[in-house]
Order: structure tokens, then sequence, then C-alpha cells
């Protein structure tokens, strides 16, 4: 007999790690809200002692995310950061990474602030061509780290052309697939080692909790992970576990709709006659919409755009209704932001300039209300420019 057919991904997002509890019945996964757990006489358990070290709604809340980003295990952590630093402790001292220079401002503040005193050294390159990537990579690069599309500048980075990169440089490629979800892009099957997200956005998608997740391609770097969680701790609660696992449920038609509506507000935007520039994979002149149609099977629903200057940001932004003004973004409402003063503030004016994030830009993760109604807040709030 063949290999058998593989659920599709909103089946496997339902049901894997979310089969109906084997004690009561009941069809959601119970929430364990338990720190220990009772032993029969000395070393005989059910394979739970401590919930630091595993809890029974964690560990199906990373069964469900290693079988969507086709890994074989996902530690999950106390946010988005956590799970980085989770990472980046696979490193040893002396060891070097090449990261994209267009990353999420936390992620350059915690390799430059934390890391890099440990002896870690990172280097900054646009990994949107892969001989960068080579030109940067040294006899002690361990890691290429990478976000695609960045934020806020929706610049994609060829994935199975830097895994090649690294394949031959025998370094790990690192993706934080935030952005796109499992649902729109697949780095391990393009040849990813781990892959990170910050699980407060698309997989939980409600905005109500924070998380992180590593989603492992070998071995040794799940059990690396295992040991990092039990040794410093920064876990997902099983309440944060269960917001992703009921969350995730709804991902694929989430995703969907997302993406419906990203497509009518960017093209929205770019023939606004308020709106400079529209930062967009799925528009056509976006230059790597071509590559963006290969590598993802989606466009998503971040969309960055250029009022021209602070003042006009701000205008805009103090008048907007149905769009929510904050960080954050994956949420089912709609979310816009201010990159230069809210995600990208810890880069400095000079570091924002270095790589193209001005004043005026605004980013805008669309959500899942009817399309119309947030088309009628953009006019109106671009009314105030
Ligand atoms: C792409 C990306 N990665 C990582 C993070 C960090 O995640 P968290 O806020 O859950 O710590 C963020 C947060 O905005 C992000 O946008």
């Amino acid at each position: 007999m063949g290999k058998a057919k593989q659920p599709g991904f909103a089946t496997r997002a339902i049901h894997v790690g979310q089969e109906p509890d084997p004690a009561t019945g009941a069809v959601t996964v119970p929430i364990f809200a338990t720190s220990t757990y009772v032993q029969e006489e000395i070393g005989k358990h059910k394979g739970y002692e401590y919930s630091r070290v595993s809890n029974p709604t964690r560990t199906r809340l990373e069964q469900n995310l290693a079988a969507l980003e086709g890994g074989i295990a996902a530690p999950v952590f106390a946010s988005g950061m956590a799970a980085i630093n989770a990472v980046a402790t696979l490193l040893d001292v002396g060891d070097h990474v090449v990261c994209g220079n267009d990353l999420y401002g936390g992620t350059p503040r915690l390799f430059n602030h934390v890391f890099a005193k440990f002896g870690i050294e990172f280097t900054y390159v646009n990994t949107s061509d892969a001989d960068n990537v080579e030109r940067a990579i040294r006899k002690n690069t361990r890691m290429v780290y990478v976000e695609t599309p960045t934020n806020p500048l929706m610049a994609l980075s060829d994935l199975r052309a830097i895994s090649e990169v690294c394949k031959c440089k025998h370094a790990d490629l690192v993706v934080d697939n935030t952005f796109m979800s499992p649902y729109f892009q697949q780095p391990i099957a393009l040849g990813a080692d781990l892959v990170v997200h910050s699980t407060t956005k698309f997989l939980n998608g409600h905005s109500d909790g924070l998380g992180g997740v590593v989603v492992c391609t070998r071995p040794e770097q799940a059990e690396k992970l295992a040991f990092l969680q039990k040794a410093a701790g920064a876990i997902l609660s099983p309440f944060e576990c269960w917001l992703v696992l009921r969350g995730v449920k709804t991902l694929a038609v989430r995703m969907q709709q997302h993406d419906r509506s990203g497509r009518v507000v960017a093209e929205f935007l770019a023939n606004h006659k308020k709106v400079r520039k529209v930062f967009y994979p799925g528009l056509p002149g976006h230059p790597q919409h071509e590559l963006a149609k290969r590598q993802m099977s989606g466009f998503g629903s971040m969309i960055t755009f250029e009022t021209g200057s602070l003042a006009n940001a701000n205008k805009m932004l103090r008048k907007v209704r149905v769009c929510s003004l904050g960080e954050s973004l994956g949420g089912v409402e709609t979310l816009i932001s201010h990159p230069a003063t809210m995600t990208h503030a810890a880069l400095g004016e000079k570091g924002r300039k270095e790589i193209g994030i001005t004043d005026g830009m605004v980013r805008i993760s669309v959500g899942i209300e009817d399309v119309e109604d947030i088309l009628e807040d953009l006019d109106q709030a671009l009314a105030a420019i």
C-alpha cells in the first residue's frame, strides 16, 4: 500500500493535537492549570512531573504547530521574543550570524544588546539578494536569520536560494514566518532549518495573548530547546497555549479573508491620491512580485504605505475609527501602526534611514471586518492630510 495521504492544512489545524480529551470526551483540549502532577511511587508517573518541564495543554499545542509547519517539534515560549531568544541560545561564544537588515526591531535589539556581549557576532545585510548573504558568511557563521516579507518594507528573501547558500556553508537557516503564517508560506519545505513565530500574531489571531514558537527540523534542536524550557523557564502558560489552540482552528479561513481584503486595500491605497507609495508583494509593481507568487500561496494582509511626513501620518492616524492605532498585527481587527515611533523606534533615526524606513510610513494589518468599512475608514482618515 502507498503512503497514506496527509490531511489538508485546515484539517490538521483543527485536529492535530486537538483530539477530544480521552478522560471526558471534551471536544476542546482542557486547560491543565496545574503546576505539578501526583506520582504513584518514586519515578512512576504519567509522563508529566512539573509544568515548567511539560504540561498536557502545551504538548497539544506543540504537536499542532509542528504539524502545520512540517517540523518534528515546536517548543513554545512566553512570547515571540522569548522564542527568538531561545534560538540564539543555540549559539556558542565566537559564533557569527548573518541577519536581514530589516527585521522586527526587537530582534536586532536582542541580538545587539544581549547576545553580542556574550561574544556572538551579528552582521546585517539586505537578504533580498542571496549573494549578499553568501558574501557576509565567514568561517564562524553558524546561522542565517531572515524574515520574509520584512517588517515594515515588505521586501522578500528567496528562501530556496538562501537555503542553498546555507547548505554549502554549513550554516542553519532560521526564518521568522510570523507575517505569512504556515498557511501561506512553508519555510521548511523551502530548506529552512528552524522556523520561528510570534504566535501573538496570526497563529493566535485574536490579539488576546502573547506567545512564541520555534519549529525544529532535527532531534538535537528539539532536545536543546526542551532543555532550555526546563532550564530557563520562559514557557507559555497553559491558558495561553489554549488560546493559540483555539486560534489556529480558524487559521485557514482567517488567512483566506486577510488575503482577500489585503489585496483590495492594497489596490485602493495604490490608487489613492494622498498615498505616495505602497509596499505590498501582491501588487504587480512590487519588485519581487514574481518571487512572491512562487514562494507564497497568498500575499497576506500586511501593507505599508507612504504618507509623505510624520505630520501627515499623524493627521491620518488620529482620524481612524474602524482601524485601531496600535502596535502588533495579525488580529481579526485591523491594526494600524507607525513603524518609526513604534516597532522600529529602537533602531534610531540613523538605523531607520539606512534601511529606508521613513517618518511618513504607516503599516496596516488588514483585519477581517467588512472590507468596505475598512476602505471607507481609510478614505476619511486620508482626507485629513
Ligand atoms: C515579525 C515579528 N517577529 C517577532 C516579534 C516578537 O513577538 P512578541 O511581541 O510576541 O514577543 C514580532 C512582534 O511584533 C514580529 O512582528
